[in-house]
């Protein structure tokens, strides 16, 4: 069924027309000249427009094409704005078919013409002809709006090509039942992309259950996975069931995957491949249909490699891996997620602000080594300190420049070398420590620099413990 406006001076025609489109189906509005069928395309969207060639007054069939595709007269009292308006298909139809006007035709944007006198099968099979492009136009439409051209998908922000390329991915992907591994450096949004597979896809009505795999310790985390019986253990007074089967279908996302040790590899595993889960203390397995996705700013081929990480986990994690690129590599996001930033703390405040031109500039060259969420602490930082409505270069941190700059006039008075290197070590340290909320562990990943060395440092440079609260992870193997 189309909505077709039939345009015609002669009454006999439209009425010929009318009979046999209504016939087969369609809805029928009919316009005695140009003037009447731009009125009716503004009030309504129609799918075909058939109009006659040659018709008195000031608008003939051509006249009435040339204004249909060049969006002179199109209906746009449709409800929530603009929605993806297509114009619609314009058939011609002349008594007098010459060459010319046909070519002028097909050359404006005409789907086709028909000459009078015409057979009614003639004109239904053009109709179905122009109904199906329509359809494969309105398809290619659906999906480009989807993804291409915009600049969100759920949470996530991005207008450049990588990110369009990733919001492509999930769309792809998100209501697929594979584990997916989603990988980048930190700060990158790996959390906020699991949740947009989430909520983007089928599971959406379910719940999403977040898991930070280095944030359990390993004797508690095969009971929170798969839950536990009463007795199992000096503290399981109840019976509990586990994070799988509080993701029964949803999605059970395993942040920082490369932090579980290798016997819940082992048993990780083998849930995937069965989807059942057996509790600690229990014999009996339970069905369980949660979605897994994991996440990690590890190399974890690496891992693979050196022994840490068991390979057939990863490869049965990774059957769709999903790769955010750093901040540095996609430039044209930082005005975008600034200015989003800015709005929402903002907004905290209750103030309405912006950034200098110089501030948005710095933003753009800089290299935010801990990404969006160091773009994120800035802009929040720059907030809270600043009392104008513009946040200029001097409410943004000191950002040094990694190689240090020797000074144009060397002080008269000397300098002291050891103090002025502990004190640029200090900045970064703190730089690094503030980035990863405390967690020494990731600082010492950040600044490259072992955990150990990162310990020794602290001591050297007189941090207290207390500037790194959140730190309660041990050395590990690679410390050594
Ligand atoms: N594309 C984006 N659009 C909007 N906000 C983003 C985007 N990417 C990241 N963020 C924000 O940046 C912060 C860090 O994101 P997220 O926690 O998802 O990163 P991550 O990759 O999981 O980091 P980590 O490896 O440290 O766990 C969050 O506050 C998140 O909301
Ligand atoms: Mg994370």
């Amino acid at each position: 069924m189309a909505e077709i406006l039939v345009v015609d001076d002669e009454q006999s025609m439209r009425e010929f027309l009318a009979i046999c489109l209504r016939r087969s189906g369609h809805k029928i509005t009919l316009a005695e000249n140009g003037e009447d069928a731009m009125e009716r395309l503004r009030n309504q969207p129609f799918d075909i427009v058939i109009t006659d060639l040659r018709m008195p007054g000031n608008i003939d069939g051509l006249g009435l094409l040339t204004a249909i595709k060049s969006g002179h007269v199109r209906y746009t009292a449709a409800p929530n704005g603009t929605p993806s308006i297509i114009d619609p298909e314009v058939l011609l139809v002349t008594a007098y078919a010459t060459a010319d006007t046909a070519l002028a035709a097909m050359k404006q944007g005409a789907y086709d013409y028909l000459t009078k006198p015409f057979q009614v099968d003639e004109i239904n099979a053009v109709i179905g002809r122009a109904l199906e492009k329509r359809a494969l136009v309105e398809e290619n439409l659906a999906l480009r709006d989807r993804v291409a051209g915009r600049v969100r998908l759920a949470n996530l922000l991005g207008k450049s090509r990588p990110m369009q390329k990733l919001f492509e991915l999930i769309t792809k992907i998100h209501s697929a039942r594979t584990s997916v591994l989603i990988t980048g450096e930190s700060g990158t949004g790996k959390e906020l992309v699991a949740r947009a597979l989430h909520t983007e896809g089928l599971r959406a009505n379910h719940t999403f259950v977040a898991v930070n795999c280095g944030a359990i310790p390993d004797d508690l985390m095969e009971s929170e996975l798969f839950g536990h019986k009463r007795g199992s253990f000096t503290g399981a007074v109840t019976d509990k069931s586990g994070l799988f089967q509080e993701a029964d279908g949803g999605t059970l996302f395993l942040d920082e995957i490369g932090e579980l040790s290798m016997g819940l590899q082992v048993k990780l595993l083998r849930v995937l491949q069965e989807r059942r889960v057996k509790a600690v203390g229990s014999t009996e397995e339970v069905e369980v249909d949660a979605r897994v996705i994991a996440a990690t700013n590890r190399d974890l081929e690496a891992e693979v490699a050196r022994g840490a990480f068991r390979a057939d986990l990863y490869y049965r994690l990774n059957v769709i891996e999903v790769w955010i690129p750093p901040l540095r590599h996609r430039r044209e996001d930082i005005p975008l997620l600034a200015e989003h930033f800015l709005r929402r703390f903002g907004a905290e405040h209750g103030r309405s602000l912006q950034l200098s031109t110089e501030a948005m500039r710095k933003l753009e060259t800089y290299d935010f080594p801990g990404n969006v969420r160091e773009l994120e602490n800035m802009l929040e930082r720059a907030v809270a300190l600043s009392s104008s409505a513009v946040i200029g270069v001097s409410d943004l941190p000191p950002v040094k420049a990694p190689r240090s700059e020797p000074v144009a006039e060397f002080p008269t008075e000397g300098v002291d070398l050891d103090r002025v290197l502990s004190d640029f070590e200090r900045g970064w340290v703190m730089r690094a420590l503030e980035q990863t909320g405390g967690v020494r562990k990731r600082a010492a990943a950040l600044l490259g620099i072992s955990f150990r060395s990162l310990r020794y440092r602290l001591e050297k440079l007189g941090i207290e413990k207390g500037d790194a609260p959140t730190d309660d992870e041990a050395p590990t193997e690679d410390d050594k």
